[in-house]
């Protein structure tokens, strides 16, 4: 590369508004507004999801060009998630960069959300080694759960998904079902630690061999505690971390006996993960564990590039403002879209 490019990235896919600042593969500026209000609802409510959105755009906008230490006329490029997601939501993302874009005279860039998730293993990162191609790539949180062979940057195929719910989906909804707050996937992960992981057996759904469903899951979850809470209306407080350990290892089992047949049908060791999810103790210790265990190469990145953000949306920006693939100007959002 000849010279530097700033580029700015922007997501609003779901409940969080973000933007960032990147330069060169570095990242200057990584801002994001999580939206408070859907706790009280247990869970994401689209429409107030677009409000905020709006309220919030600007204002983070302004802190990420802010942050990155640049003048808004120093921008090579806008990028933003045009899906998948809320469509109200992204359409917030989508109308604002177009604006901007034409405002600045400056070329736009539209970003798949999940193939932004899996190439923000391509952010610089001193203490990163980034992934070989090719690659298997598991994007695992609330709103996706996909095994993804990646040959490329923009070469990949999706080979096993989830047929339901959303992994985190079924962390949160097995989190509510014990009366904890929502999101519960990290309450849940915290009780985890402290109990027996072989104290109350689940059946693990069997769906294809790369496929996952967790519906089942969270029906098995409340029917035996509804049971148990019968004979003994304490049962929950009283094993708290022995019910959130069982369901936590049944889970993180799941998708370890996902992940062996991805390996087993692909012939590809190299794996990295992204996706809130990434974030569970479990996971992060059984899948470093695999490295010595099955000789896998695990990849897992920062905490802040798995969960939503936009650094892994400027990454995408970049690789495809250095091969000139541009969006037109009547680009739209897309909320079904695929790879
Ligand atoms: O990527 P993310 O921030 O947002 C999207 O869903 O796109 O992921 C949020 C999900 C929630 O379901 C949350 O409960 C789950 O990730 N999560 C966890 C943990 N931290 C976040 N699930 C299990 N264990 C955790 N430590
Ligand atoms: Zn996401």
């Amino acid at each position: 590369m000849h010279s530097k490019s700033y580029i700015l990235g922007i997501e609003s896919s779901c409940d969080d508004t973000a933007a960032a600042v990147i330069c060169n593969g570095k990242i200057l500026s990584n801002i994001v507004a999580t939206q408070e209000i859907h706790t009280e609802f247990g869970g994401v409510v689209p429409e107030l999801a677009s409000r905020a959105h709006q309220q919030n755009i600007l204002p983070v906008v302004h802190q990420a060009i802010a942050k990155a230490n640049i003048d808004k006329k120093d921008l090579s490029a806008i990028a933003f998630t045009k899906g998948p997601g809320l469509m109200g939501a992204l359409l917030v993302g989508t109308s604002f960069a177009k604006s901007f874009a034409m405002g600045l005279n400056i070329p736009l860039v539209s970003v798949n959300h999940m193939q932004a998730h899996i190439l923000a293993h391509f952010i610089d990162d001193e203490n990163k080694e980034k992934p070989n191609f090719p690659f298997i790539a598991l994007t695992i949180s609330g709103g996706h759960t996909q095994i993804v062979v990646v040959k490329d940057y923009f070469e990949m195929e999706i080979i096993g998904q989830t047929l339901d719910d959303a992994i985190g989906e079924a962390f949160d909804k097995s989190a509510k079902i014990l009366g904890l707050d929502y999101p519960g996937g990290p309450i849940l992960d915290a009780y985890a630690q402290k109990g027996n992981p072989l104290a109350f057996p689940f059946t693990k759904p069997k769906v294809g061999p790369m496929d996952f469903s967790f519906s089942g899951l969270k029906t098995a979850v409340l029917y035996f505690v509804e049971r148990e809470v019968k004979a003994n209306p304490k049962f929950i407080e009283e094993n708290m971390a022995d019910i959130c350990a069982s369901i936590q290892f049944t889970i993180v089992d799941y998708v370890m006996d996902k992940l062996k047949n991805a390996v087993k049908e692909t012939g590809i060791k190299e794996i990295a993960i992204g996706g809130g999810v990434s974030a569970n103790s479990e996971i992060r210790k059984v899948l470093t564990e695999a490295q010595q265990k099955h000789g896998w190469k695990v990849h897992i990145p920062k905490l802040e590039y798995c969960t939503d953000n936009a650094a892994m949306v400027a990454i995408v920006g970049q690789l495809k403002y250095e091969r000139e693939i541009f969006a037109a100007n009547d680009v739209v959002a897309n909320s079904r879209l695929k790879f």
